[in-house]
């Protein structure tokens, strides 16, 4: 188990109570704060119900689930959360102003060498640590849902970010089991978030376009390249089948596939209708109770047998 450093989750929606997962299990004692009461009693129970799942799967012991559990404290008051911690990681609702004020909160209350960092989804990092005198402790820390169990976290710097704040968080996360890498340079959507939207303009101009219907886009990656993509990522693939190869596809295909700089006309006409998917149970497909519950379920499932088929690696 990694030395124990205190730690400060600022947000306790989807992201922020599995983020406090992580280090908890791992040993360190989180402090985590909401503005919503019930978002805090609920992230414990979450938490509570998410290790123990993960147990009854071979993942975890479930001996380590109250201890865990036990530390973590909640509050609604930023200082309390954040004046004692070592690490302060932000992930409040997706927008630039709340969270450039809760940097400045955390910069003005944080001790000098605490890191702080940003699980947003896409923003610049610059730009959320505009308002915070000492910019360079801030990174972004950018984790996948769900956070206890997709490994992964894109660490990202800011113009003004040092190379110790960088280091330290890559460290920090190495340290309680997470994949952490490092992007180069701020841009927005970082690299995951970029090829994922890339993926998805496609997707939904083939449908736009008459070319197949949504559930054969997806049936087209479940049952075609997706099968390779957890093994073979697009660069070692381009140099498996060779640069000349590519070349030449590229030279025919890049001119046809989607360009357009803003969301898709169908997009806007679904949201404006109101068909926004599982929340309405109909967006580019029908979606019945039962079968969200199965979509639901079948990737839960498929994430916990991949990490516990790693931790028995
Ligand atoms: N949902 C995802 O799949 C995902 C994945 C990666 C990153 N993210 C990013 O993580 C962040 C949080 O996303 P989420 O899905 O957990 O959202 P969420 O809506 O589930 O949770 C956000 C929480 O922030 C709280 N909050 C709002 N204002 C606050 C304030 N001033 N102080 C303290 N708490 C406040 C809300 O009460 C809520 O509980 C966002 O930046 C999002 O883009 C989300």
């Amino acid at each position: 188990m990694a030395d124990s450093k205190r730690i400060a989750v600022i947000g306790a929606g989807l992201m922020g109570h599995g983020i406090a997962q992580v280090f908890a299990i791992h040993g360190h004692p989180v402090s985590l704060l909401d503005v919503n009461a019930d978002a805090l009693a609920k992230a414990r129970e979450s938490i509570r119900a998410n290790l123990t799942l993960m147990a009854r799967r071979g993942i975890g012991d479930a001996a380590d689930i109250e201890p865990a559990v036990g530390r973590i404290s909640v509050t609604q008051d930023l200082e309390e959360a954040a004046s004692g911690a070592e690490f302060a990681i932000e992930a409040v609702s997706e927008q630039l102003e709340l969270k450039q004020g809760i940097f400045q909160a955390l910069d003005a209350v944080c001790r000098s060498d605490t890191v702080l960092a940003t699980n947003t989804s896409v923003i610049s990092i610059t730009e959320i640590a505009e308002k915070a005198r000492n910019k360079e402790r801030i990174v972004g820390t950018h984790f996948w849902n769900p956070p206890y169990l997709i490994p992964l976290v894109e660490v990202i710097p800011g113009k003004r970010s040092s190379q110790q704040a960088m280091d330290s968080a890559f460290e920090l996360l190495k340290s309680v089991g997470k994949h952490p890498v490092r992007v180069k340079k701020d841009v927005p959507g970082f690299v995951g978030n970029r090829l994922q939207h890339a993926l998805w303009r496609e997707a939904i101009s083939i449908v736009e376009n008459d070319i197949a219907d949504a559930a054969t886009v997806d049936e087209v990656i479940k049952m075609g390249f997706g099968l390779r993509l957890p093994f073979l990522g697009p660069m070692e693939n381009a140099d498996m089948v060779g640069l000349d190869l590519t070349l030449q596809i590229h030279d025919y295909i890049l001119r046809h596939l989607e360009r357009s700089s803003k969301p898709s006309p169908l997009l806007q006409r679904k949201v404006e209708a109101r068909e926004l998917g599982f929340k309405t149970e109909v967006g580019f497909q029908e979606w019945s109770p039962e079968r969200i519950e199965e979509s639901r379920e079948g990737l839960l499932h498929q994430l916990l047998r991949s990490v516990a088929h790693r931790s028995e690696e």
